[in-house]
């Protein structure tokens, strides 16, 4: 039997360049390399609306954003099948029976529903009059690692690439497997994570240099920033901050245009737009030295981003 991809997102936000460089970058490849006899990519509404119950119109609104930023990465419906998550009723149906096979206490130690619970605000014995913390956590929100075992496996995935966030929702997934398998014969069909594989690709910085892009950081640019929006982003990135002349000796580690180029910037980027360097690593040792300024390399950035 061939291999089967499934994966997907929540549709809270608009998609940005960590999204790229951590996961649909490389679910492109893979949908390229023919090594997948079907691939299915799930916008997630259902599960959004976990964490989301109270703004329904944000979800619903992001679906659309969400498709159009995979087709604008190049996932291609001719050979992925985009599809949104509570259009398959039949994905609740089997979550209801695979809550036979799992404890609560079980989901209690899952460790990515016990840092979200964290992350969300839902607490567990909330103080009386504490208003930072909403009250208690929803059944839905608790439960949606059984949710994200039916996606995986009513569409027979092999395969799941997703980030090390994610290795204990898969980890619940084939122990619901193993259970089911063992109770009512083999049916399910065990699936793996693929995670990602260089180091680089894992992690984009904010353009603020903070460790990550997020949405509530406001440090992020994404897919569908105009080529306005992205040259101011990258002009006021983060770079060293003890480069104050361009003649000093500049940094490139922790410095933010350095590490976008080192996920973005391909040796044929030089002969097109900066034809002083041969390639990246010229250009890093010249800031090292000295004598390279941030907007020459800024410039770069923006050309190899558009
Ligand atoms: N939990 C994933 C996220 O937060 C989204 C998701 C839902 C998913 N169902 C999935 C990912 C199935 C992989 C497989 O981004």
């Amino acid at each position: 039997m061939g291999k089967i991809i499934l994966t997907g997102d929540r549709p809270t936000g608009r998609l940005h360049l960590g999204h790229f460089v951590g996961s649909l970058r490389r679910r492109v490849e893979l949908q390229n390399s023919g090594e997948f006899e079907k691939i299915f990519i799930m916008i997630a509404d259902a599960q959004a609306l976990t964490d989301n119950f109270d703004n329904p119109e944000k979800v619903r609104q992001n679906i659309i954003e969400v498709a159009l930023d995979y087709l604008s990465c190049g996932l291609d419906p001719e050979k992925s099948t985009i599809f949104i998550q509570s259009q398959v009723a039949e994905l609740c149906e089997l979550a209801f029976y695979y809550m036979n096979l799992v404890t609560v206490q079980r989901l209690q130690r899952n460790p990515t529903v016990k840092t979200e619970i964290q992350l969300r605000g839902f607490s567990e014995n909330t103080a009386e009059g504490d208003t930072t913390q909403r009250q208690g956590i929803p059944v839905g929100f608790f439960t949606y690692p059984i949710s994200q075992a039916s996606d995986i496996t009513a569409f027979r995935a092999t395969t799941v690439p997703a980030g090390a966030d994610q290795e204990p929702m898969i980890e619940q997934a084939r122990e619901i497997v193993h259970k089911f398998n063992s109770t009512y014969g083999e049916t399910l069909v065990e699936p793996s994570i693929l995670l990602p594989t260089n180091s680089a690709c894992m992690r984009l910085p904010g353009t603020d240099g903070k460790a990550k892009m997020s949405k509530s950081l406001g440090n992020c640019i994404y897919l569908s920033d105009t080529p306005k929006e992205v040259k101011q982003k990258v002009m006021s990135m983060y770079t060293d901050p003890d480069h104050l002349r361009i003649e000093d000796p500049g940094k490139v580690e922790g410095n933010c245009v350095f590490t976008y180029l080192d996920a973005f910037c391909r040796d044929e980027h030089f002969e097109k737009y900066l034809p002083d360097y041969k390639n990246l690593d010229e250009m890093k040792d010249h800031y090292r030295r000295g004598g390279l300024g941030d907007v020459k390399c800024k410039k770069l950035l923006i050309a190899v981003l558009e």
